[in-house]
């Protein structure tokens, strides 16, 4: 994946481009100062100016790295965030520029606009290492990078009914075919947060992306602990009834996305209604016997139940998750595994949902439901590592291991007791199709 051609080897390269391009430019003006004996006019000057800070040329030729795009804090949910923050990368590349290092929000309020507490995407995610995964698909930028600050266009994004995604595309397309609007060295994005922008992209084009969005060691560390406390107690778990023949392979683990909160079901609720589809709510019940009735599972195995604590805490929900789960499933939660305090109440919810992702990433098995936009983007990454491994349909439930299995609980499978099994359709043509609002799931990549 890292490719040899560093950013630094690159900008060594381009060094030595641009210093034999200088001394050509110097002998040539020498030349023609001599012959004509008078200084080239400004324009020429300029267009040789031009020449020789001409950007090092990336991969693929197109992203320029001494063009900006500059967007609206990015807020919202984890996941919104993630698929604001591709859609600001995507509407960069569709202009060829740099999209300047968007801010984040670390809290979840959204009403109310000085809560927001913006986070630096560094803080989160590694800016070289995703320069250096994207090189040549999308590239970020420091804002330091930016020479002129005040050399900036306002783009303003429309809105209402009559902004169509046909002419949002076209507003892009003629701002950057627009050469008094793309001379600025910043185009600055104004109005709605990306998250709410129109989408233009095909599922795979958001994967890219995603796929280049490591989080920072820090986050890894603790998912990597979360992850070690869950496979501990799946040992001791094993080792009580037949404690003498020690410990063999990892206890593999399930991860349980469980939305049941009250505000989660009046929302799924009235989408239900509005959708005039049945499938999107699932009981506590419901996804207790469809988790239990996955084929394959290995007794004992531990459930994590990834919940919205924040939530359940207000109303003393935390024991009742972890009860009614058939005989060999043990489930944990933070609180049980003694991770809550510990681990993830030293960060913000950003943070706190990051460490949560990566440990939902990590599991062997993942169930989720189908319209949470955080369940979403776990299958579709889970998706891309099952397909590097040669996996591209899961449609019949081999059971098998080390597949990168993932369940909608909310569809029904083979029988009405069993979770759907649940692939991102990779060949989608826009992100809607599989991350929010649908129940269309694939069991296949392709
Ligand atoms: C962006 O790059 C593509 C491919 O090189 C090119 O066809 C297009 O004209 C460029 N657009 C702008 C605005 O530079
Ligand atoms: C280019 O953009 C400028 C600034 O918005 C505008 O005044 C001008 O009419 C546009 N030119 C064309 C050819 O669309
Ligand atoms: C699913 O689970 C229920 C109750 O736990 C059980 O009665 C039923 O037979 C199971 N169905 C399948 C297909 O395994
Ligand atoms: C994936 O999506 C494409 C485009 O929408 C569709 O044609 C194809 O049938 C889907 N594949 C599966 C396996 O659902």
């Amino acid at each position: 994946m890292n490719s040899p051609l560093s950013c630094k080897n690159l900008r060594l390269f381009s060094k030595s481009v641009a210093c034999k391009c200088l001394a050509l430019v110097a002998i040539a003006l020498f030349y023609r100062a001599l012959l004509l004996s008078y200084a080239p006019g400004n324009a020429a000057l300029d267009k040789i100016t031009s020449l020789i800070r001409a950007p090092y040329i990336s991969d693929s030729g197109r992203i320029r790295t001494d063009k900006f795009l500059e967007v609206p804090q990015i807020v919202w949910g984890l996941n919104n965030q993630k698929i604001a923050f591709a859609r600001a990368c995507l509407t960069a590349r569709l202009m060829n520029r740099t999209l300047l290092l968007p801010s984040l929000s670390s809290s979840l309020f959204y009403k109310e606009i000085d809560k927001l507490r913006p986070i630096p995407f560094d803080k989160v995610f590694q800016f070289e290492r995703f320069n250096s995964l994207c090189s040549g698909f999308v590239r970020l930028a420091q804002f330091s990078d930016v020479r002129n600050r005040a050399q900036r266009f306002d783009l303003e994004k429309g809105s209402g009914r009559r902004w169509t995604v046909e002419r949002d595309l076209e507003q892009l397309k003629q701002s950057s075919r627009n050469g008094s609007i793309d001379e600025f060295e910043v185009i600055r994005v104004i109005g709605k947060n990306p998250f709410l922008w129109h989408d233009h992209w095909p599922v795979k084009e958001y994967a890219k992306v995603f796929e280049c969005m490591v989080v920072v060691d820090e986050i890894s560390r603790e998912a990597d602990k979360v992850v070690m406390k869950i496979r501990e107690a799946g040992a001791k778990a094993k080792l009580e009834p037949e404690s003498k023949t020690g410990i063999e392979s990892p206890v593999p683990f399930v991860a349980v996305h469980m939305r049941i909160e009250i505000d989660w079901m009046i929302h799924c609720k009235k989408l239900e209604q509005r959708k005039k589809v049945s499938e999107i709510c699932s009981s506590k019940r419901e996804i207790l016997e469809r988790v239990g009735n996955i084929s394959g599972l290995k007794t004992p195995t531990l459930l994590y139940l990834a919940v919205a604590d924040s939530l359940l805490e207000e109303k003393e929900e935390d024991s009742s998750v972890l009860s009614g789960w058939r005989d060999g499933l043990i489930p944990f939660e933070k609180k049980k595994l003694g991770v809550k305090e510990e681990i993830y109440g030293k960060y913000s919810y950003l943070i706190q949902s990051a460490i949560d992702y990566e440990v939902c990433l990590r599991a062997d098995v993942f169930v989720g439901n189908s319209f949470s936009t955080f369940s979403s983007l776990i299958v579709l990454e889970r998706t891309q590592k099952a397909r590097r491994l040669g996996f591209v349909s899961s449609c019949e439930d081999g059971g098998g291991e080390n597949e990168w299995r993932s369940y909608a609980y909310n569809l029904a499978g083979e029988s009405k007791r069993v979770p759907r099994r649940w692939m991102t359709n990779m060949t989608d043509s826009s992100l809607q199709a599989i991350s929010y609002g649908s129940n269309s799931v694939s069991c296949s990549s392709e």
